[in-house]
């Protein structure tokens, strides 16, 4: 089983769509290995987005994730990275498709509600920085 970081950013906490969030994430069908609301502090946002050092809007972007709460949610599914980010819609929820989170929750390319991981090397990656392996429980 392959498995994918989710995480809900601050916007979605703030506009209260959590719920919304687990729903849908329940209803296709990913399982719940660990779930818990954290705030990230500048040195883990800068950390979990080092690949975007360099890009101008990296600032912005550690701003945002450390602007309040995130629920942190470790999925596991058969395709989990791709079924996640498929999920979720494009980075732009603008360019998003009609019913993905980012279309039906996000306000611009900044503020787009959720992560998904991009690869099953990087989901294990970004899993490790919030779960021990102890913490992440499967159904069976
Ligand atoms: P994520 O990593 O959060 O799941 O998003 P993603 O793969 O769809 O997009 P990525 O290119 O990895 O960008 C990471 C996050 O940086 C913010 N961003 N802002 N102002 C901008 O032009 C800009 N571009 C990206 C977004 O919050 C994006 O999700
Ligand atoms: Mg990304």
């Amino acid at each position: 089983m392959e498995r994918t970081l989710c995480i809900i950013k601050p916007d979605g906490v703030r506009n209260k769509v959590i719920g919304k969030i687990v729903s849908r994430i329940e209803d296709e069908q990913f399982t719940i290995l660990g779930m818990k609301r954290i705030r990230l502090t500048e040195a883990m946002a800068q950390d979990f987005y080092s690949i975007h050092s360099e890009r101008p809007f990296f600032g912005e972007l550690v701003d945002y994730m450390t602007s309040g709460p995130v629920v942190v949610i470790a999925l596991e599914h058969e395709s989990a990275v791709n079924h996640w980010r498929t999920v979720i819609g494009a980075t732009n929820p603008q360019d998003a498709d009609e019913g993905t989170i980012r279309k039906l929750y996000g306000k611009d390319i900044s503020e787009n509600v959720v992560h998904g991981s991009d690869s099953v090397e990087n989901g294990r990656l970004e899993i490790s920085k919030f779960f021990t392996e102890t913490e992440l429980i499967a159904q069976r």
